[in-house]
């Protein structure tokens, strides 16, 4: 192989990394234990994946770092493991952090189902889906 074929090649999978650095976070079990201390409803499997490369969705809709009213968050920003990026980093009492959920995945969900679109689940057991133990 020729040097310049090497250091193309090179140059592409270091390109892609990020993809799938990304894609480790896929399925996430949301589980802020540490706030809800007991959880009364069975934890939310949440595609982050999937949520990420939707058409018309932008990491933006979900992130956010407000300043004067406006969200001023660049995505770079988001990185594996910023603790700053959890929700309840800001969203730190029950009532508040369970609001910020349910506001945004709820809101948007609806949006979709409006228009006629294929939308996330609406319902409780839809999002807080019973499971055997240990799934
Ligand atoms: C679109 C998905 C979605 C829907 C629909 C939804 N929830 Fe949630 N809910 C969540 C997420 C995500 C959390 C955060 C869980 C965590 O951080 O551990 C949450 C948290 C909660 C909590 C606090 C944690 C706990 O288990 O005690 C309660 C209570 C709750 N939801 C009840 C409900 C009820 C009642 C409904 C229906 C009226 C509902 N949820 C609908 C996603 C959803
Ligand atoms: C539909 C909403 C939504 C969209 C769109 C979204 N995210 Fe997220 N993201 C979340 C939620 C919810 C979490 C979990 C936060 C928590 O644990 O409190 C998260 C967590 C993360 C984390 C932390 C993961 C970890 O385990 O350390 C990173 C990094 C991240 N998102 C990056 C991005 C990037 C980059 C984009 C755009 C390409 C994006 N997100 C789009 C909702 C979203
Ligand atoms: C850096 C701090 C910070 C982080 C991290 C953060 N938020 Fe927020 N969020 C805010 C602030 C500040 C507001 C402005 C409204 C307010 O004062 O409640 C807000 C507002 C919201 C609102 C609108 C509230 C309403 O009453 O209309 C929702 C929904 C929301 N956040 C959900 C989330 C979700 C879900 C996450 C995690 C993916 C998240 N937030 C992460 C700081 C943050
Ligand atoms: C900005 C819009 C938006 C937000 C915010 C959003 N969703 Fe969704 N979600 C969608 C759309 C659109 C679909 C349908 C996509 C499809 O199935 O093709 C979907 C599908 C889903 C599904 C079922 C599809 C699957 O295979 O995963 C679940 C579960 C879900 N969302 C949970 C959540 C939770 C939990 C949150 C909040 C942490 C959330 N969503 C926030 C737009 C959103």
């Amino acid at each position: 192989m020729n040097i310049k074929i090497l250091y193309i090649t090179a140059f592409i999978i270091i390109g892609v990394m990020p993809l799938f650095l990304s894609a480790q976070s896929d399925e996430m079990i949301i589980n802020n234990v540490g706030v809800f201390k007991k959880h009364t409803r069975p934890l939310v499997h949440f595609s982050h994946f999937k949520h990420q490369y939707m058409d018309e969705v932008s990491c933006t809709d979900c992130h956010h770092i407000f300043f004067l009213g406006k969200n001023v968050l660049d995505p770079d920003y988001l990185i594996e493991g910023g603790k700053s990026i959890k929700c309840s980093y800001c969203h730190k009492s029950q009532s508040d952090l369970r609001q910020a959920y349910h506001k945004q995945c709820i809101a948007c969900h609806d949006k979709y189902a409006k228009a006629g679109k294929k939308a996330g689940p609406g319902t409780c057991g839809e999002c807080h889906v019973k499971r055997a133990a240990g799934k």
